[in-house]
């Protein structure tokens, strides 16, 4: 059984025009279906916009959905009420953000930060509370001296470290990182990367990591889920992707990672025209205004999944029997 499992997910946002007063809705998931297997990294890219941080914050019940169901180890996390029920799956869900310092309290101190979610949802002596907060700072490479500071003693990579201890605190079982790395310095961004990496390996974690830089996506995960405006059109096994990509959508995001050591001529493709407005989907496969390979069909018909693998699966038409080209 998977950890989480998504089942046609669809969130909308309500917007209103400045100008007319209107009001506006932006479609930012649209059907995702998706299984995250215990232990695993699964990366989630797509360029801006495609939805990503919204699928996290649905997992996190952060926005409302307006369609579907999130199975977090068997229960619908949908359906949660009580906010007792919402605290144990808090305890087992956590999220790591973009950027460490607007997640973390500024006026308390590191010790204080780290104690805070012992404090609410467990019954623990002091003792015990700070042996788990010297075991996870220590965990995230870190000594146990910052406990003593206030957030802004740190650098960016040191901040991470303790938004990823504060994360590690309740011993969840699935962590969601919203581009944990983009905002650092890149020699610090492998650090970090490592740590994740290490995390997984030595806690048995799962992640969910969100990125729209794809050689760190090559490094750091076991899986690659690949968005196009609220959707997966991809997912595969990392190697998959990197060396089979199918879609035409994941063929041009892989077009542009740089190559090291590549000497041949520039190799990217570029797509035509910009990301569709998530307020007007386009009809049919959402990806065929951009679409180097586009078909009559693909303007007004949703293409199937079609399976390459066990674990490898595209939406697009290029792979329906009558249209097996690449
Ligand atoms: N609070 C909001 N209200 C209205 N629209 C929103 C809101 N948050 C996101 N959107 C829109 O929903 C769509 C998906 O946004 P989302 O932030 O999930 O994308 P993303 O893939 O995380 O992008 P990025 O890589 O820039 O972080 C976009 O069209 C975005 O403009
Ligand atoms: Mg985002």
């Amino acid at each position: 059984m998977n950890l989480l499992e998504i089942k046609e997910l669809k969130v909308d946002y309500t917007t209103k025009s400045g100008v007319s007063g209107e009001t506006k809705l932006v479609h930012a998931i649209n059907g995702i279906n998706l299984g995250v297997r215990r232990g695993e990294i699964l990366a989630v890219a797509g360029e801006s916009g495609c939805g990503k941080s919204t699928l996290a914050k649905a997992i996190m019940k952060l926005v409302d959905i307006k369609n579907g169901e999130i199975i977090f180890q068997g229960t619908n996390s949908t359906a949660l009420n009580s906010i007792k029920e919402i605290r144990q799956f808090y305890q087992k869900v956590q999220m790591v953000f973009q950027n460490p310092y607007s997640s973390l309290n500024p006026k308390m101190k590191i010790g204080s930060i780290l104690k805070e979610p012992l404090l609410i949802n467990k019954k623990l002596s002091s003792q015990e509370i700070t042996r788990i907060v010297e075991e996870k700072i220590s965990q995230v490479g870190l000594d146990t001296s910052v406990l003593d500071k206030y957030p802004h003693e740190f650098s960016g990579g040191q901040r991470q470290r303790i938004a990823i201890a504060r994360a590690l605190i309740l011993e969840p079982e699935l962590i969601i990182a919203d581009e944990p790395v983009s905002a650092l310095d890149v020699s610090i961004q492998a650090q970090i990367i490592n740590l994740l990496k290490s995390l997984k390996e030595n806690l048995g974690l799962t992640f969910i990591f969100i990125s729209h830089d794809l050689s760190v996506i090559k490094y750091i995960s076991d899986r690659i889920a690949v968005m196009y405006l609220g959707e997966i059109v991809e997912i595969g096994k990392t190697s998959e992707i990197f060396d089979s990509p199918k879609h035409p959508y994941t063929q041009a995001l892989l077009s542009s990672v740089p190559k090291i050591g590549s000497k041949t001529e520039d190799t990217t493709i570029q797509l035509e025209g910009e990301l569709p407005s998530a307020e007007k989907l386009p009809s049919g496969c959402k990806f065929h205004t951009r679409c180097p390979y586009v078909m009559d069909k693909c303007k007004d018909k949703i293409p199937e999944e079609h399976e390459f693998s066990l674990s490898h699966r595209c939406k697009c038409f290029l792979y329906t029997n009558e249209n097996s080209m690449i």
